[in-house]
């Protein structure tokens, strides 16, 4: 099944429950954006946030780490509530030992692409992974545009997770909205993360509600 993930970066933090509650119907994960300034120029939300969306749904949530040195914020967001958690492997001296940790906290591993990197970490470790989070955006701000060149990299890693017969989730996270669904589903995303197009401060229902139609259309309703 083809499953939507919205981020709350862009929501009206103001009502955060409320956007939360008025998507939770048509979603299956949410997406937190946890930025800490230096590992990339934005500066986002802590744990209390994390607590704050989990006591506002049921649904798993994943947690996306970009920041220096990811080790030390496991234990705390593992805590909050993260039911999976992603980092990027450039931002550690130490991945394996991340992603040990993640592992230990109770949590689903995620390896966080950059839109330049390739997939040779993420082939290493590719039986210790529950998601392989492919940006389709520079990590740092929500509303970018999607970036058409990662789309051939997409389709890597999903021949890369069929040939190896892993289970790892391709989640594509960044400029995902109607216009750019299709390819990426097409090139082997299963888990895609939207967040401008649903929190645009417009009508974020009817906007999952879309998305969620498309994918029910694209994954044969299943
Ligand atoms: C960017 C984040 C993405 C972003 C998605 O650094 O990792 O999750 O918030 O937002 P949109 O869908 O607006 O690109
Ligand atoms: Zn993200």
């Amino acid at each position: 099944m083809l499953q939507l993930s919205p981020s709350i970066l862009t929501a009206d933090f103001s009502r955060l429950g409320e956007e939360i509650q008025s998507v939770t119907p048509y979603v299956d994960w949410f997406h937190l954006d946890v930025m800490d300034g230096h590992y990339v120029s934005n500066l986002t939300f802590g744990r209390s946030v994390v607590e704050a969306v989990r006591e506002s749904c049921e649904l798993p949530l994943h947690v996306h780490l970009m920041v220096s040195e990811p080790h030390a914020f496991i234990d705390e967001f593992a805590a909050a509530g993260a039911t999976r958690i992603s980092f990027h492997p450039e931002a550690t001296a130490d991945p394996s030992a991340v992603i040990a940790a993640i592992r230990a906290a109770g949590c689903g591993v995620g390896l966080a692409v950059r839109p330049g990197s390739l997939l040779d970490f993420v082939a290493k470790h590719l039986y210790e992974l529950q998601v392989v989070l492919m940006m389709t955006v520079e990590p740092g701000f929500g509303g970018q545009a999607f970036l058409e060149h990662v789309v051939p990299k997409i389709g890597e890693a999903r021949k890369l997770l069929q040939d190896e017969g892993a289970v790892a989730d391709l989640e594509v996270d960044g400029g995902i909205k109607l216009s750019t669904l299709d390819r990426t589903v097409a090139a082997g995303a299963n888990i895609v993360v939207a967040g401008s197009a649903i929190f645009d401060g417009v009508d974020a229902p009817a906007a999952a509600r879309a998305l969620r139609a498309r994918l029910d259309e694209l994954g044969g309703g299943q």
